[in-house]
């Protein structure tokens, strides 16, 4: 019996899709637990690709799939996702559940999302565009719209009508056309709940009976630390938890119940949207980089900005999250890089920082202190045991879990499934070292 955290350890996209999908061979439940159609996960298996936004990546396997009451819930694309899987060949039927509490973004959510991004370009935070900040402000302003309340027509007509007066301001740029109308709005929401009433659940129910019955439950983050709504690089962050303590708050799951973290990182580091990013690579190389690592957004198309290994940054993951492993991903992608920087930390103002600051004003200031390694030169993208990559690489490797602290529990060559090296078994396994209640020893 084991439950497993993966959350990503930068800025997004460190390859969680890819990763949940090799952990979930041994899972029962895969659950997300924040974000919502912002995310893009990409699994390839069998030669087959999957672009996932909200539905859990542990589909792709048939595994029961929660999307837990911290997601914001974009009901088209959710419809979209089942559509599109289900016409794949996969039977979502009493796999696929959605919490009864999680929130549901709304026509104007995204609306209001695009207003606020074009409004004051200083001000831009890049964002996806999916109404996530919108959503997230409506539930803590206690206005949100929740999955349950789709099954009350006199509750939802009240939210939606009252939530439409109090958002018009913020659209008074759009014509009366272009705004979407309140009742068209209730009308195609009540059809929404007729077809998403099979998937509804308490899911922290489900997940209590799958942990009394001894299974394995993965935890599948979206975004990455440096984007937590705490923790990240405030305000150019997403407007969730992405860190471990998430899929508490984000499941109903108490924290004596998660026995292990693990963290997700690239072997270099990317960033999309707006926000410092003190490893930016040179340009010559960010393109190069862009190029092998096909670092465009899975969900926007965006140009993701490349940058060399920040062990700062991974560090202060490390830290909030209570990472008890580190997964390195895209190893491949420096296969032709002649030298490769690693960032061990940050001057500021001619001094070391001790951790990752929190002031943008500090950070956009601070100077990476890189240590130069040299290149491998070879592909690993066939290679199977740590043994077995080339030594420059291995030294990189070790490197990378020395200066993070955080023992190395497997490392990703290929976006395909099978392509990776295990340092690590237990993580497959799921055997967490557990304590044992006393009352059973006697
Ligand atoms: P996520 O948001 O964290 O799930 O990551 P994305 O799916 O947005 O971006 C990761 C990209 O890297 C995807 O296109 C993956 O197929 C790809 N990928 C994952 N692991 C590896 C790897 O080890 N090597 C290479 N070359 N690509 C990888
Ligand atoms: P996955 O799960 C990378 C970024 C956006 C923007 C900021 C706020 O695929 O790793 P939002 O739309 O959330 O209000 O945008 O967060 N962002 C991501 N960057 N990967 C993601 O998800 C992201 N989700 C949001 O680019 O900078
Ligand atoms: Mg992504």
């Amino acid at each position: 019996m084991g439950s497993l955290v993966v959350v990503g350890a930068q800025w997004g996209d460190e390859g969680k899709g890819r990763v949940v999908d090799l952990l979930s061979e041994q899972a029962d439940v895969v659950a997300r637990f924040q974000g919502g159609a912002n995310a893009g996960h990409t699994i390839v298996a069998d030669g087959e690709e999957y672009i996932l936004h909200l539905i859990p990546s542990g589909m792709v396997r048939g595994k029961t799939c929660l999307i837990g009451n911290g997601v914001v819930l974009d009901l088209p694309t959710f419809f979209e996702e089942v559509d599109h899987l289900t016409g794949r060949g996969m039977n979502l039927e009493g796999k696929l559940f959605v919490s009864d509490r999680a929130h549901i973004t709304l026509p104007y959510h995204r609306l209001l999302d695009a207003a606020r991004e074009a409004a004051n370009p200083a001000r831009k935070i890049g964002t996806t565009m999916r109404g996530i900040g919108p959503t997230y402000v409506d539930k803590m302003m206690r206005i949100g719209v929740r999955v349950c309340d789709l099954f009350e027509e006199d509750l939802l007509a009240e939210k939606i009508t009252a939530n439409w007066e109090d958002k018009t301001h913020g659209l008074r740029h759009l014509t009366e056309e272009q705004r979407p109308n309140p009742d068209a709005v209730l009308g195609q929401y009540l059809l929404f709940a007729a077809r998403l009433k099979p998937f509804v659940a308490d899911c922290s129910v489900i997940l209590e009976e799958a942990r009394r019955e001894g299974k394995h439950i993965l935890f599948e983050g979206a975004q990455g630390t440096g984007l937590d709504i705490d923790f990240g690089t405030y305000p150019y962050v997403t407007s969730s938890n992405t860190i471990a303590g998430g899929a508490c708050t984000g499941t109903g799951v108490g924290p004596t119940h998660i026995d292990h973290v693990a963290g997700i990182a690239k072997a270099y580091t990317t960033r999309v949207g707006e926000g410092p990013f003190p490893t930016l690579m040179e340009p010559f190389l960010e393109e190069r980089c862009r190029k092998i690592g096909h670092e465009f957004g899975a969900t926007t198309g965006r140009k993701r900005l490349c940058g060399w290994f920040d062990a700062m940054l991974v560090r202060h993951a490390a830290r909030v999250n209570g990472l008890g492993s580190l997964i390195l991903t895209k190893l491949d992608v420096l296969d032709e890089f002649e030298t490769i920087k690693l960032c061990t930390g940050y001057m500021y103002k001619g001094e070391p920082l001790s951790h990752f600051p929190s002031s943008l004003r500090v950070l956009a200031q601070c100077e990476p202190i890189y240590e130069e390694w040299p290149g491998w030169m070879t592909p690993t993208g066939g290679v199977r045991r740590f043994s077995e990559l080339p030594e420059a690489a291995r030294d990189y490797i070790r490197r990378v879990e020395e200066v993070c602290n955080v023992p190395i529990a497997l490392i990703s060559v290929s976006p395909s499934r099978e392509s990776y090296i295990a340092l690590d078994q237990s993580l497959l396994r799921y055997d967490f070292s557990v304590p044992e209640a006393i009352s059973s020893e006697s």
